[in-house]
């Protein structure tokens, strides 16, 4: 009488009975429900032996890329949609509150303190933009000594980190609230741009006849003591790609007009001459006791 031959199926169970000890009851789920979903999308797609290898070979080039200054790792977690749904998991907010979007890779702490109203710009970067607003609890009081850690590229597409010949604070600059929960700043008109296409993460776009890039927008961070931090954008919503962002990030909430304003308007901000933008942007911050620290990403320069 012949053995039963061994099925799919009792690789499958073996692969995930092999976790079945682990003491931490975390670490088994994680581990068990990995196996499962590896296991079910092999079978489901029928997975070859050449296409198994390609993968190896993109998850090792991806490592090959990745060092302290470029994080494809985090990449593919964008560009597959990842990154957008962990956040959107593990940090539900409230109706009325600011919704959250990706951080992305040119988050760099330590950006320097400006004053109300300062210029963000250090060197001539495009069209200037007035951003003005108020941070607000949930019940609409402003919210006083908020800060606002504040991030963008400029006409030529690249944020400071990407740019050897940029200043360091170029495009950066941390703003604190007044205490009627006020803020203002000086920014130019952001633009859309690429994310870094040159990796992996590049090669599937191309492969899969995506495209790189994502549409203009403004990057902040807002945090308050006694209140839980929002890593967010303010999206141009005159800007192209909003509805094929390559990392999936465009939450119709953030979407914020750049209102086309005369040289000679009176309210135009000191040190502008020409056109310029006003931009009108209130954060709602919802009440916690996390100020979660928002960790550097592991910038792409
Ligand atoms: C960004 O907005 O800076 C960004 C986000 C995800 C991937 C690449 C860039
Ligand atoms: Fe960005």
């Amino acid at each position: 009488m012949s053995e039963k031959r061994t099925q799919p199926a009792d690789i499958t169970s073996a692969a995930l009975a092999s976790f079945a000890g682990s003491g931490d009851a975390r670490l088994r789920e994680l581990a068990q429900s990995l196996t499962r979903h590896l296991h079910a999308f092999a079978a489901e797609v029928g997975l070859t032996q050449d296409e198994w290898e390609a993968g190896i070979r993109v998850l090792t080039d991806t490592g090959h890329i990745t060092d302290e200054r470029r994080q494809e790792f985090i990449l593919w977690s964008d560009a597959l949609g990842l990154s957008m749904l962990v956040d959107a998991l593990a940090n539900p907010l409230p109706d009325g509150a600011t919704e959250s979007t990706v951080l992305g890779p040119f988050y760099v702490p330590g950006a320097p303190l400006r004053a109300y109203g300062e210029n963000l710009a250090e060197e001539p970067a495009g069209a200037p933009a007035w951003v003005h607003g108020r941070v607000l609890d949930l019940d609409g009081t402003g919210i006083a000594g908020a800060e606002l850690d504040v991030w963008q590229n400029g006409d030529n597409r690249l944020y400071a980190v990407q740019d050897p010949e940029a200043p360091e604070a170029h495009l950066r600059g941390r703003f604190r609230t007044r205490p009627d929960g006020s803020y203002a700043f000086l920014a130019v008109r952001p633009v859309p741009y690429t994310i870094p296409s040159d990796g992996p993460v590049g090669a599937m776009l191309d492969a899969t006849g995506r495209h790189p890039w994502r549409p203009a927008h403004i990057h902040m961070i807002v945090r308050a003591p006694g209140y839980r931090t929002v890593a967010t954008h303010v999206f141009d919503a005159a800007s192209d790609y909003l509805d094929s962002d390559a990392v999936f990030a465009v939450k119709p909430s953030l979407l914020r007009d750049f209102v086309p304003r005369a040289a000679e308007d009176p309210e135009r901000p000191d040190g502008v001459a020409g056109e310029w933008f006003s931009v009108e942007n209130d954060i709602v911050l919802v009440p916690g006791a996390d100020e979660r620290p928002v960790a550097d990403p592991g910038r792409t320069a």
